[in-house]
């Protein structure tokens, strides 16, 4: 990981605060002054700033696209599962997913080893937007429907009343629909759907917090570094940044 982003990932000021201390001299690996910002270090690295030593998280930040048919969890001894997608030398890491996705909903899950991070976008005080694209089987989406999906509604198909949050509905076609939340209640999608009489046949989660995979799943079963702007995005949505 560059230095610059070890640094601030451990809470020692913004990225361009530490590149300019970076640039001044003032951060040492392994009793050498690095004065460039996107030297490599490793959690292995000894590094000081201004002679202190630096207790560095190192966390690590990941984009898994689930494919359909893989559990969200680190292990299991029966079904595939994310851990099947984790290279080897990640898997001493302490990574965990953010929020769980259904066995059968594909997309974009954050996997990480920062407990504040994922907390915090899973939390309902942070408003975190969720983008889900359902394929769906029913009636076309009504004007009201819509209206009520976006003034939120109570549901019972659990027996007891559940308070929905508002949500934007965005129909494509009669089959397709772009759902945004800003909760993650369990099978909120399938459910919201199933309420209006519809019965989600696809579900993929395209988006979080500004943060994308494609809509197609040519690229299900990818797991991949988060870039430092996708990081940026997850930081400045849960008042990180
Ligand atoms: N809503 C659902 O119904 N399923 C998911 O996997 C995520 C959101």
């Amino acid at each position: 990981m560059r230095l610059d982003r070890l640094l601030a990932n451990s809470g020692l000021g913004t990225r361009s605060q530490l590149r300019d201390k970076i640039s001044h001299g003032s951060v040492s690996v392994n009793g050498t002054v690095i004065t460039d910002s996107s030297f490599h270090v490793s959690e292995t690295d000894s590094i000081t700033l201004d002679g202190q030593d630096i207790n560095c998280k190192n966390n690590l930040y990941f984009l898994f696209d689930k494919p359909d048919g893989v559990l969200t969890a680190m292990e299991d001894k029966r079904l595939p599962c994310i851990a099947d997608y984790i290279p080897d030398e990640l898997k001493t890491k302490k990574l965990s997913p953010v929020g769980r996705l259904d066995y059968h909903t594909s997309g974009l899950l954050i996997v990480t080893n920062d407990g504040e991070l994922s907390h915090r976008l899973q939390s309902p005080k942070y408003q975190v937007p969720k983008i889900y694209l359902a394929t769906y089987r029913g009636l076309a989406w009504t004007d009201d429907e819509t209206a009520v999906v976006a003034s939120g509604f109570t549901i019972r198909d659990k027996g007891y009343a559940e308070e929905i949050s508002p949500a934007e509905l965005k129909t494509i076609d009669q089959e397709h629909a772009y759902l945004t939340l800003r909760e993650g209640k369990t099978h909120e999608v399938r459910r919201i759907f199933a309420h209006f009489n519809k019965e989600v046949l696809e579900l993929r989660r395209i988006e979080l917090a500004g943060v994308k995979v494609t809509e197609g799943t040519g690229n299900c079963g990818s797991f991949r570094e988060l870039t430092e702007d996708e990081l940026n995005l997850l930081l400045k949505a849960t008042g990180m940044a």
